[in-house]
This record gives structure tokens, sequence and C-alpha cells, in this order.
């Protein structure tokens, strides 16, 4: 069974930004590129680290520990030192709110 959170204002994810959001135990990363909104877990597969201290560049977040990289559109892992993909969500925008599908 799935369910739509409510995560964030749209207003609040600006293009070429990244936010975190907590909700209960879950971290999530936002991003905005070119007026689309993206979400992936927020803790890098790699190590403890928080995507949304990161850099962004296009659809890639920039993980700010050891500088691997995500493509946020799909969560696949393009460089080392990065193994393991990062979990992506569906999102959707409705009345400016932005609601994420969580499992
Ligand atoms: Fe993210 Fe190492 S913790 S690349």
């Amino acid at each position: 069974m799935t369910q739509w959170l409510d995560v964030a204002a749209r207003d609040d994810i600006p293009d070429d930004d990244v936010i975190g959001v907590d909700l209960g135990g879950k971290s999530l990363a936002l991003y905005g590129v070119e007026g689309e909104v993206y979400a992936t877990d927020n803790i890098c597969t790699h190590g403890h680290a928080r995507l949304c201290d990161g850099f962004l560049e296009g659809h890639e977040i920039e993980c700010p520990l050891h500088q691997g990289r995500f493509d946020i559109r799909s969560g696949k892992a393009m460089c080392a030192p990065l193994t393991e993909d990062v979990r992506t969500y569906p999102i959707k925008v409705e009345d400016g709110r932005v609601l994420v599908e969580l499992p």
C-alpha cells in the first residue's frame, strides 16, 4: 500500500537547488531542475553523508563526502566510489504542494 505524503511547498524548491526534508525517521532530498522536482533518499549509499549538502549540477547530485555522483532522475550511481544506486520516489505537485509517493 503506497501513500502520497505532502513534504514541502513547491516554492521551497527553486531550480538548481536541493533541500532535505525529514519525515519520521526517513530523510529525503528534493531537487529542482528546469522546472521539475525530483526526490531521492537523502543519505548517500556509500557512507553517512546527506545529499542535500552536496552539489547539484544539471541532473546530477555530487555527494559532499567523496564526490560520488547520482543521476537524480533514475538514482543511478554514475561514478566511483559508488557501487549502489540511490532510491528515487515519484513526485506530484498539487495546489502548490509537493507530494511524494512512499511505499
Ligand atoms: Fe557519498 Fe562516499 S559517502 S560518496
